[in-house]
């Protein structure tokens, strides 16, 4: 399937996972998760990507599920739908390497979920997040109710949840919805200088920390414990665990550079 709506494209080790549905407000058709699907399924094989930063460009991240499309759908439609799309949705947290979304403009319903599924947010003063399912009479289907309070905690994502209300960038920033708040034409620059950092770091060591964090929030302590003793022992059959640490005694912290070995 050629992609129409979401590009991936590389540079320097990161890679952009890009919405390009402006005439829709980046809206996520079932075109568009789909094409969200593949690309990260891209970015997830490709060794010339070490991080992804997720963006919808310059004016909106995007203003959720397509609302025409769904409109008429039915039940035995939806079952399916809802399917793919937290298929999409979770490929995306799944990605094994570090993930930013850059959000500029709205980022609603869907789109608001789709930015959850990073590991970190950053978001322009203008940003405006939210999950107003709520007002369409329907309810988040893309991880929202979920992920949403496993980020701020339950009473903040009930809050966000029940009224549909919207968020600007610094009560985002103060409830822990975003993570940082910059200039709206700072936010993807900054975003790609976050994943850039990472474009010589230690990838298996990234793999297994993000699985250990992701993996270890669903489980009880000393299961999420266990999981971190064998991420860690299983990292020392790794070439980056030797030139880390050799590098370290030989020229000082923080010198090494990896190649995913
Ligand atoms: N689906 C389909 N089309 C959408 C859309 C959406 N979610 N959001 C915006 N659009 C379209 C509008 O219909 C409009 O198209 P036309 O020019 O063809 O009429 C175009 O994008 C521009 O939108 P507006 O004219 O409304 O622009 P605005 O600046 O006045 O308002 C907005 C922007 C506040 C984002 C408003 O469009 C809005 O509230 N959109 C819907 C947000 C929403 O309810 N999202 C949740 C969707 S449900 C969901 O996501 C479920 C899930 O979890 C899986």
């Amino acid at each position: 399937m050629t992609a129409e709506f979401v590009r991936l494209e590389v540079a320097d080790g990161v890679g952009t996972i890009r919405l390009d549905r402006p005439k829709a407000m980046n809206a996520i058709s079932i075109q568009v998760q789909d094409e969200l699907a593949l690309a990260a399924a891209e970015a997830t094989d490709r060794g010339d990507i070490r991080a992804v930063v997720l963006w919808g460009g310059e004016k909106v991240f995007a203003a959720g599920n397509d609302v025409k499309e769904m409109a008429s759908m039915s039940y035995t439609d939806m079952v399916d739908r809802v399917e793919k799309l937290q298929h999409a949705v979770n490929a995306i947290a799944r990605i094994p390497k570090p993930v930013v979304a850059a959000i500029n403009g709205y980022a609603l319903g869907g789109g608001c979920e789709l930015t959850l599924a990073a590991d970190v947010r950053f978001a322009a003063d203008s940003a405006v997040l939210g999950q107003p399912e709520i007002l369409l009479g329907i309810i988040p289907g893309a991880g929202g109710t979920q992920r949403l309070p496993r980020l701020v905690g339950p009473s903040k994502a009930k809050d966000l949840l029940y009224t549909g209300r919207f968020v600007k960038a610094d009560e985002a920033l103060a409830i822990g919805l975003v993570d940082r708040v910059v200039p709206a034409a700072d936010v993807y620059a900054e975003a790609v200088a976050w994943a850039s950092t990472f474009a010589t770091a230690a990838p298996y060591a990234l793999r297994a920390i993000k699985e250990s964090v992701d993996r270890g929030l669903e489980v009880d302590l000393e299961t999420g414990l266990q999981i971190e003793r064998h991420s860690f022992t299983a990292i020392f059959a790794t070439e980056d665990s030797r030139t880390g640490m050799q590098s370290f005694i030989e020229n000082g912290p923080g010198k090494a550079t990896f190649e995913g070995r």
